[in-house]
């Protein structure tokens, strides 16, 4: 247990002002720790299925296939005849974009493309538009066409179409499905969820995810209601902070007991198109230390046989607390690495402490996302 030493002084660079150095703890303690996630899976296991099975015609269940646990990307059509794309349903982004016949960069040939000439439904704006990703960014004009997921029809739907693509050449997606609010989206646009709801083609302002693990089939995308089949207990209601991202309050980040990050609150994103779980470069980098991870090729590899010994990260959002287990923060790489999923970078993106709570933790907690009285449900996932 090295790892053990150094916690004291992590936890005291990073959250002196709250949490003093810490006794070491008995083997009590940590093996009461380790079983902190069977046991709140247990927990909330007894409880009774929760209240809103959705019996809705107008409730879309949409299969999505998850592409080695680093995407999730399900099938939608757009124009008259149909075009297929595939896409990944992202609530860190609020914008529809696929790739087009107008494009002439490298991943636009390895891609579906959209021919807006051949669709008796498009309408086209001249607005250009410049969108960027954490993995790419695109460039292209806006148009107006019908999309179609799955029995769900979304007429007169605002989408970009890309002229030129770039760092998206070996993506498993040809574009990107934003679900986040409209204040994030190109400006004077209807984010697909809201002409949904705006066209009544689905009664309830709520989607949800359910992130299947390691499996290629399974995961789904709800839209217009709840499915609770695909969730355990009940669902745990937590404000949204500032509705544009899907944006909440969390308490703290703890790790063997010690308050490690967001020691006086932070920010999360709850974020379905990125993969991982996402922080302020210090703290990731403390607790990398912590367990003992080492820059390999560019990756932070643990030894695979140390990585059941790891300790759990305890995520306490509004008053509830969701472990993360080693055996999901780890991942396998395909040549049989242990790599690590924590990723520094977020003190770019805002001033404040904010976090980025990725496929890494939405395949533990099914999400739901209620626009109508904004907030996000989490419980643990079947
Ligand atoms: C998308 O469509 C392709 C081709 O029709 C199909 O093979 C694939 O299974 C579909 N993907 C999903 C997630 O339904
Ligand atoms: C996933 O489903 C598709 C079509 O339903 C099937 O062809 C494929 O074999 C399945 N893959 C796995 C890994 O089960
Ligand atoms: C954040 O921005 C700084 C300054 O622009 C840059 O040096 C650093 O590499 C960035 N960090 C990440 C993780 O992108």
């Amino acid at each position: 247990m090295k790892w053990l030493g150094i916690l004291g002084l992590v936890a005291l660079s990073e959250c002196l002002v709250i949490i003093p150095l810490t006794k070491m703890k008995t083997m009590r303690e940590t093996l009461r720790e380790k079983n902190l996630l069977t046991n709140f899976l247990l927990r909330n296991n007894g409880r009774t299925r929760s209240q809103n099975v959705a019996h809705d015609p107008k409730l879309s269940l949409h299969p999505l296939r998850n592409y080695l646990d680093l995407a999730y990307v399900g099938n939608i059509s757009i124009g008259t005849p149909p075009q297929q794309f595939r896409v990944v349903f992202d609530t860190g982004s609020a914008d529809l974009w696929v790739p087009s016949t107008y494009c002439d960069s490298v991943p636009c040939y390895t891609h579906n493309v959209f021919n807006p000439h051949v669709s008796t439904t498009f309408r086209l704006s001249g607005f250009t538009v410049d969108l960027t990703y954490g993995s790419g960014r695109m460039v292209g004009f806006l148009g107006y066409d019908t999309v179609r997921i799955g029995k769900l029809v979304d007429v007169v739907q605002p989408f970009a179409l890309s002229k030129a693509q770039f760092g998206l050449e070996h993506a498993p997606f040809d574009g990107i499905l934003g679900l986040g609010y409209p204040s994030l989206a190109i400006q004077g646009t209807t984010p697909v969820f809201d002409n949904l709801k705006r066209r009544g083609v689905i009664s309830q302002s709520v989607f949800a995810f359910y992130l299947s693990t390691q499996k290629e089939n399974g995961s789904i995308v709800m839209l217009g209601g709840v499915d609770d089949r695909y969730h355990k207990g009940k669902l745990q209601w937590i404000p949204v902070s500032r509705p544009h991202y899907w944006q909440i309050t969390m308490n703290r980040i703890t790790i063997n007991g010690v308050a490690f990050g967001c020691c006086r609150g932070c920010q999360a994103i709850v974020d379905t198109g990125t993969s991982f779980l996402v922080g302020p470069s210090r703290v990731i980098t403390a607790i990398r230390r912590l367990i003992g991870a080492r820059l390999v090729d560019n990756e932070y590899a643990v030894s695979c046989s140390y990585v059941a010994r790891l300790p759990t990260i305890i995520f306490s959002i509004n008053g509830n607390d969701y472990p993360v287990p080693p055996q999901a923060y780890i991942r396998k790489s395909l040549r049989g690495k242990c790599l690590s999923t924590l990723t520094g970078g977020t003190e770019n993106i805002s001033r404040s402490e904010t976090w980025i709570l990725g496929d890494v933790f939405l395949r533990l907690y099914f999400s739901v996302y209620d626009r109508g009285n904004n907030r996000i449900g989490l419980a643990p996932a079947v």
